[in-house]
């Protein structure tokens, strides 16, 4: 944390908790639909399939904030169990208990009760038996060793002050030749130091991001193995504080990633 404007793991971790209670998961200055000049429409996230939003209730839609579908590679099949790290309000939560239904279930994990209640009301619209949200870190997960097929994480990871011991977490609790499927940002080099000071450029997924390489470290790392990470232009905009100059020495380094492994099979 040395370089940080916090004082330990615990108070990042608060920081980030009361800053998307208060802002809301993804009000236009909480996360990475970034820019607060620019309005948000409903489904705006391009990173899903405008079929697969249909029928989705708008305030739902226009309360995700995503940086990328971790779903489009999931390739869930019906019968499996889904957790998603970071649920937030439950978009992916929601789409994957469609996908794995009948006889799968997909748990949702965020310490944002607020999201958490919307996403339980989203379910009940829905009609989702098969979706179960839990309040809880996504660094101790309330569920046993080798019970989940898939995890999934949209645009969350970069924010916990440790990586490693969450994807331990994540290692812990897939079973053996389980996927992990993420959709993160990636931070290619050093922030400038003036946001390095700044928390909110932590809570909006600019400085706790890694690179692509010390993903793929962590990753294998921690056991898991057929790591790929791809990466892609960003496509949302700048945080309101981050200034021009800024701005100009991030271009091209802040990206959204795609990040899968497996968990070796027994
Ligand atoms: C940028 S939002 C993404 C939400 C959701 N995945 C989506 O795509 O809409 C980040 C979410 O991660 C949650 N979060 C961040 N760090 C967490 C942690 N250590 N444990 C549990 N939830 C965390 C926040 O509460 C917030 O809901």
């Amino acid at each position: 944390m040395a370089d940080m404007p916090f004082t330990s793991e615990e108070a990042l971790r608060s920081f980030i908790q009361r800053y998307y209670q208060e802002n809301g998961v993804s009000s236009a200055v909480a996360c990475c639909s970034g820019d607060e000049s620019q309005e948000r429409a409903p489904g705006q996230c391009t990173c899903y399939a405008p079929e697969q939003l249909k029928s989705l209730p708008a305030e739902l839609l226009a309360g995700a904030c995503c940086c990328g579908n971790p779903l489009k590679y999931a390739q869930l099949k019906p019968g499996e169990i889904v957790l998603d790290l970071g649920c937030g309000t439950g978009l992916d939560v929601l789409l994957a208990a469609r996908q794995v239904q009948p006889g799968g279930v997909a748990y949702g994990v965020d310490m944002n009760e607020v999201a958490l209640g919307r996403a339980e009301q989203y379910r009940r619209q829905l009609g989702l038996e098969n979706a179960r949200f839990l309040h809880g870190i996504i660094e101790a997960v309330p569920l046993p060793s080798e019970s989940i097929d898939v995890i999934i994480s949209n645009c969350v990871i970069n924010l916990a002050p440790d990586k490693e011991r969450v994807l331990r977490e994540a290692y812990r609790l897939l079973k053996p030749g389980g996927r992990l499927v993420l959709a993160d940002t990636v931070l290619e080099g050093e922030p400038p130091a003036r946001l390095q000071r700044e928390p909110r450029a932590w809570a909006t997924c600019l400085t706790g991001a890694i690179s692509a390489a010390a993903y793929r470290e962590l990753l294998a790392a921690v056991g898991f193995q057929e790591v790929v990470v791809e990466l892609a232009s960003r496509d949302w905009g700048w945080p309101p504080f981050v200034n021009q100059e800024e701005r100009h020495r991030l271009e091209g380094r802040w990206l959204s990633a795609s990040i899968r492994a497996h968990k070796p099979s027994a």
